[in-house]
């Protein structure tokens, strides 16, 4: 069973590599070519750098015996405003070959954890709508609540928030009532 912990600024290089690796396999066909062959390690740790620095606490990864990374998430305060006292996560991913096996729903239910322990009753998250990742909000009980047309390189795609209007209720009843590091 994978470690949830907060994320350290020596675990940046490893996020970084996850996030590409899964934009490129998740986002294939979705977002333009281009803005999946222009990600870098360099540009995406630098972004998880400053990310971990300005919000420690808020960047988690799941992390095996030898603390190599297999997924991470990230959540804070709501950029917009469709739900009242929401918190937002802003990133959950989990290496192609670690999908399927449940860190999803912990590093989830860690990020739902820290969002209650920052002040927050509710969460948001978006997603775009051609990402089969939907379903696995839909599954851990999100209800679309918004939606919104982004741009990537020129190319408008669908994307659809999903809310959970009482995180203590849903970590209640999805058993997760310790820290992530718990
Ligand atoms: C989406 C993602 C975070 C889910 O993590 P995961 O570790 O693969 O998911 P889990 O194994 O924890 O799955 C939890 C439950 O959701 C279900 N589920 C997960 N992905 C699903 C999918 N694409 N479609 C339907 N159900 C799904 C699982 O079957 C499981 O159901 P259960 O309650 O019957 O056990 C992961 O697959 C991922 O990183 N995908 C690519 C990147 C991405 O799209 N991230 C989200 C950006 S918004």
């Amino acid at each position: 069973m994978p470690l949830i912990r907060a994320a350290s600024i020596a675990d940046v290089q490893a996020i970084a590599r996850v996030d590409i690796e899964t934009w490129r396999t998740t986002y294939a066909g979705i977002l333009p070519d281009s803005v999946l062959v222009e990600m870098s390690t360099r540009q995406r740790s630098a972004f998880w750098s400053r990310f971990v620095a300005k919000h420690p606490g808020d960047l988690i990864v799941a992390v095996d015996v030898r603390n190599q990374v297999l997924g991470f998430g990230s959540c804070g305060i709501q950029r917009g405003s469709c739900l009242p006292n929401a918190g937002e996560i802003f990133s959950i991913y989990v290496a192609p070959d670690q999908q399927g096996q449940g860190i999803g729903r912990q590093l989830l239910l860690s990020l739902f954890f820290r969002l209650v322990q920052s002040g927050h009753t509710a969460c948001v998250l978006w997603v775009l709508e051609r990402n089969p990742s939907r379903f696995f909000y839909q599954r851990l009980g999100g209800r679309v609540v918004a939606r919104q047309t982004l741009t990537y390189a020129g190319r408008d795609v669908g994307a659809s928030a999903y809310a959970w209007a009482d995180l203590p209720e849903t970590l209640n009843s999805r058993g997760r009532t310790k820290s992530p590091t718990g």
